[in-house]
Order: C-alpha cells, then structure tokens, then sequence
C-alpha cells in the first residue's frame, strides 16, 4: 500500500509535500530556514494537528541551528523567541503547542550541555518526534481497526491521514489498518469547505492506496446517512479535552448530530499528544478564525458579492455526548471520559 511522505528533514532543510497544490501537481517546498516553515504552516501547505506538530519541531530545529548564541541563557532565549513565533501559526491543533514544550523542554533539562551539543539534541528531538507520530499512529490503526468491520462504509471529514501526519494517519490509519488485514472497507468522504481537504486530500491519498472513495460535498451529508447504509462516521481531532468534547474541522459537529440521529456511531482517532488535560470543556479551545478570502474565492476567483460580510472559523466542538468511542494508540476510550481519558493520558491504566 503506496503511503505519501508529508515532512522530512535532508541536510539541514525541511521538505515539505505543498498540501495547497494538491491534487493536480505533487511538489515539494525546501524550508531553510524556520521563517519558511513557520509560514508554511500559517499558509497550511502543511496542515493537519500532528504534522504542524512535527514541522514546527523541526522549524526549531532549524532555527537553533543558525542562531549564533554562544551561551547557555542567550540560546535558551533564542529557542523561547522561536517558540512563540511557531505558537502563533495555528492556534487549535494542540499538538502544536505539545511539540513545542517538548523541544523547550529538552533545552531547560540540559543547562549544563554546550550550544553545539544543544543544537544536535534539538535536531535529534524533532527527529524523534516525527518517528514517534508515525509508530503512534500505526498503534492507534491496530487498536481501532476492530472497530471497522468487512464490508463498512466509513464516513471521514477532512483528512486525517498520511498527510496530516508524519505518515499513515489517525483516522485513515484506522481504515488502513483494516484494509491491511483484508477487510472490505470503502470511504465517503466529505469535501470539506472552504479548503477542500476532503475533496483534494483524503481522496488522492486513498487513490494512492488503492482504498475505494467516493466524494461528496459537505451538505450531502444527511442524504448519504439516510440512503448509504454508512457503517460509522471517523474523524480526527485537533484537540480533545479532559470530559471528551473534540475539537476538529469545521463541519465535524454537524456530523456528529447527524449521526447520533441516524444511530450510526461517531468515532474519533486521535494520538494521546491531542489531549489537552488543562481544558476541561470544549469552551476553553481557541479556535482558529481564518481570513475570509478562503470563502469568497475559488482558483483567484470571486464567488460572493463584494462587501458581504464573511465567517470562517477552521474548526468546531463537538460535545463528547455525541461521539461513541475516541481511539488512541493506548486504547480505545469510552465514556465517561473525564477519568478515562486522565488514566490513559497520565498512562496508569
Ligand atoms: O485545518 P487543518 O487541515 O489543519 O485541519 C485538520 C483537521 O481538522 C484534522 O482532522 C485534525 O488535525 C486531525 S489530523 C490527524
């Protein structure tokens, strides 16, 4: 099964597979410096929770390397400068802001260690985290894959696949980890506007596998729930918080609701980097509003009357009421979820 490689680190540069021209060109962007990835990650040539949390380790990464601090303190501001800058980029995917702590971390932990030793561990990290997400979300595939039986028909929203990760994916790791052991799986996959991630993303990546996928746009939705025998709705997440309330993609909720009403159970595979235990609800999640030209254009193109007002939110909550089970690499979670997730998240299960 062919699977895409969305981030890699070659020579001291960061390669990215540029997501914004998928489907029709398949190109990379050689990053140099953290500049041009933390503008990549702003501009979603890479997007999704995990690989924004893998291309920013590496963006500081990056950074460290040609900072030409010579003492502890000032390396170590440096690094704090460069971590604020990648917080910026993409406010709800929480893997972002665990990434990041991770690589603060190390340079907090290892004060007596040299700039150049630093440098080498801060690469090394970053390395390791992008290894890690992919091995996490092979286990997170292998715990769900039960949940998805030969012969279902998955509904999935966005794309939480090898694309928005260091590879495999979350949710479509879970598909694949069911195909990969023969079972008979095919995708409705919902567009997903005003980025079409679903349309342009989660179809060319299961092209490329070989896994069966039909598009439908985001307000076929319900007709397909009542007319298509949908076997259970998967998504990911960009942040999931200690009662279970998910906050993914716009539209997610919306799903889910639908989904409760048509008795057809919502799943949500996420790593447990997604968990965010200091949010309590899903009202604590920032969400991210994007600029309104992502709604008004299509290809350059003007499609809403010019001086009316837009609103474009990148993500929604959905109340943990509504979603059946959360599958992580630990385990699959179900209510009640507060004191499940907290066991499994502070790994005493
Ligand atoms: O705006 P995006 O494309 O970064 O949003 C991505 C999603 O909403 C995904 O479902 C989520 O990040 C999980 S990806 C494994």
């Amino acid at each position: 099964m062919k699977v895409c490689k969305t981030i890699a680190w070659e020579n001291e540069k960061v390669i990215l597979l540029d997501q914004t021209k998928l489907p029709l060109e398949e190109s990379y962007i050689v990053c140099d410096d953290y500049y041009a990835v933390a503008e990549a990650i702003r501009k979603m040539v890479v997007r999704g929770a995990p690989a924004i949390g893998v291309a920013a380790a590496m963006g500081i990464a990056l950074g460290a390397l040609s900072t030409k601090a010579g003492a502890y303190d000032d390396f170590k501001q440096q690094i704090e400068k460069l971590c604020q800058e990648f917080a910026q980029t993409r406010p709800t995917a929480v893997n972002l802001f665990w990434a990041i702590e991770r690589m603060k971390n190390l340079v907090i932990a290892h004060s007596d260690k040299s700039v150049e030793e630093l440098k080498t561990l801060l690469r090394k990290e970053a390395l390791k985290i992008s290894e890690e997400d992919i091995k996490v979300n092979r286990q997170i595939g292998q715990m769900g894959k039960e949940l998805i039986k030969d012969g279902y028909t998955v509904l999935t929203h966005c794309n939480a696949g090898a694309l928005a990760t260091a590879g495999y994916g979350t949710a479509l790791g879970v598909i694949r980890a069911a195909c990969e052991e023969g079972k008979k799986v095919s995708v409705l996959a919902c567009e997903t506007r005003p980025f079409l991630q679903g349309a342009r993303l989660t179809s060319w990546e299961l092209k490329e596998s070989g896994i069966a996928t039909t598009v439908i746009t985001d307000s076929t939705a319900g007709y397909a729930m009542q007319k298509k025998h949908i076997s259970a709705v998967l998504t990911g997440a960009d942040c999931i918080c200690l009662n279970g309330d998910v906050a993914n993609k716009i539209g997610t909720y919306s799903l889910a609701v639908l989904a409760k009403e048509h008795r057809i159970p919502f799943y949500v595979a996420a790593p447990l980097s997604s968990i965010n235990l200091n949010f309590e609800k899903g009202e604590a999640v920032l969400i991210e509003e994007r600029n309104e030209r992502e709604v008004t254009h299509i290809e350059g193109r003007r499609i809403v009357p010019e001086g009316v007002k837009v609103w474009n939110p990148a993500f929604d909550i959905t109340p943990s009421k509504y979603i059946s089970a959360i599958i992580t690499e630990k385990g699959i979670v179900k209510r009640p979820y507060k004191s499940n997730l907290r066991k499994l998240a502070l790994n005493i299960i």
